[in-house]
């Protein structure tokens, strides 16, 4: 068969650069090891197993994953190591992670000691154990303890049947609203100050801390230059995308994952429809992709199978027919809102992935 081209896509087809990714895989991989920390990647950005496995070959010690149900595609999947960064709550899931547990190297994030007695409880019918990293609050205020109540909760999880208290994780996602590159290290730190409160309290229980585990894309380049860390889990740095390049840990020949969308209309001169919108990129922040390569061309309206461009200067010789790379808002959102994923090399068409774990909420 013909090698496939880019040409040869239809669209919207969300697209990866295989030679950027690879680049920006090396290089956290090389960072973290300098640093002397495990890389775990959240791999919820993707959520393709081929791609976790392409980390793990690139040396991550495992994944990191939000949810149950995309844990148990992963390990179908052949993905062993898997931590779950996040809280599994309600008795539909406690015997599905128990099972997890008995079948792979599993971990779970905790913040509340009736989660872990019903985790313990569904462990102990299926007679496996399940390693627990307390989850701790670094300043997000989404989940997790306060640092000062990590000793109480890793001292009460760890005399649970079943349950292996294995260490604490902190994730400082709040580092990406930082005005600027200083602000953002601040943020990172001061999320560094809480974890190693929460291992001091933890430490005055007598229990070991085999792994704190913490780091966005962000403040991952920050974080694992601590003391504290001995795992981060960024998860976007493998594609990087708008926001990551106004964080100031990317520039735009950093973003490897377009969306490749066409002209459908040229209503006036200044004013091109792309048929990619809102369901081909997801808006949940509310701004808008960039263009690649479009002096002159920017997005500015989204209805949900349209983009509105609006055109100056050369730009506005874009015609109908027209192929154009745009790159995403936020990466995470964007592939969720794909069934597969375009591999390409130099243009040719390297590998079409199934998002695997597409939808995978529950
Ligand atoms: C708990 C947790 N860890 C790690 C990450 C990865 O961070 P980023 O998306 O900045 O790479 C996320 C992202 O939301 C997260 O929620």
């Amino acid at each position: 068969m013909p090698t496939q081209t880019i040409d040869d896509l239809d669209t919207p087809s969300l697209i990866v650069d295989m030679d950027i990714m690879e680049r920006n895989l090396q290089r956290m991989a090389n960072f973290t090891r300098e640093c002397g920390v495990n890389l775990r990647p959240h791999v919820k950005t993707h959520k393709i197993p081929e791609i976790a496995k392409l980390q793990i070959d690139g040396g991550a010690k495992g994944v990191c994953l939000q949810k149950l149900s995309e844990a148990e595609v992963f390990a179908t999947r052949g993905i062993t190591d898997i931590f779950i960064t996040n809280e599994v709550v309600g008795k539909q899931k406690y015997p599905r992670l128990a099972r997890l547990a008995d079948q792979i190297d599993l971990k779970v994030a905790i913040d509340h000691y009736e989660n872990a007695v019903e985790i313990s409880k569904a462990c102990s019918e299926v007679g496996t154990e399940l390693k627990v990293l307390v989850d701790v609050d670094v300043g997000l205020h989404r989940c997790g303890v306060l640092p000062v109540e990590a000793g109480i909760l890793a001292d009460k999880i760890s005399k649970l049947k079943n349950l292996v208290f294995t260490g604490i994780m902190g994730y400082d996602g709040q580092a990406m609203s930082g005005k600027s590159k200083s602000e953002r290290e601040k943020i990172s730190n001061e999320a560094m100050d809480q974890i190693a409160i929460a291992q001091k309290e933890i430490r005055k229980t007598g229990h070991e801390i085999k792994v704190t585990s913490v780091g966005s894309s962000v403040s991952t380049w920050t974080d694992a230059r601590r003391p504290e860390v001995t795992e981060v889990q960024p998860g976007m740095y493998l594609f990087n995308a708008v926001n990551l390049v106004e964080a100031e840990v990317a520039t735009l020949d950093d973003c490897a994952l377009t969306v490749l969308s066409t002209v459908m209309s040229k209503p006036t001169e200044d004013r091109a429809i792309l048929d990619a919108g809102s369901k081909a990129f997801h808006f949940d922040h509310c701004a808008y992709p960039w263009l690649v390569g479009l002096e002159g061309a920017q997005i500015y309206g989204f209805s949900e199978e349209h983009a509105n461009v609006s055109l100056k200067g050369a730009s506005r010789s874009l015609k109908l027919g027209d192929r154009v790379q745009a790159i995403p808002q936020h990466c995470c959102t964007c592939i969720n809102q794909h069934d597969e994923m375009v591999a390409l090399r130099k243009g040719n068409v390297e590998n079409v992935w199934k998002v695997a774990a597409r939808g995978m909420m529950k």
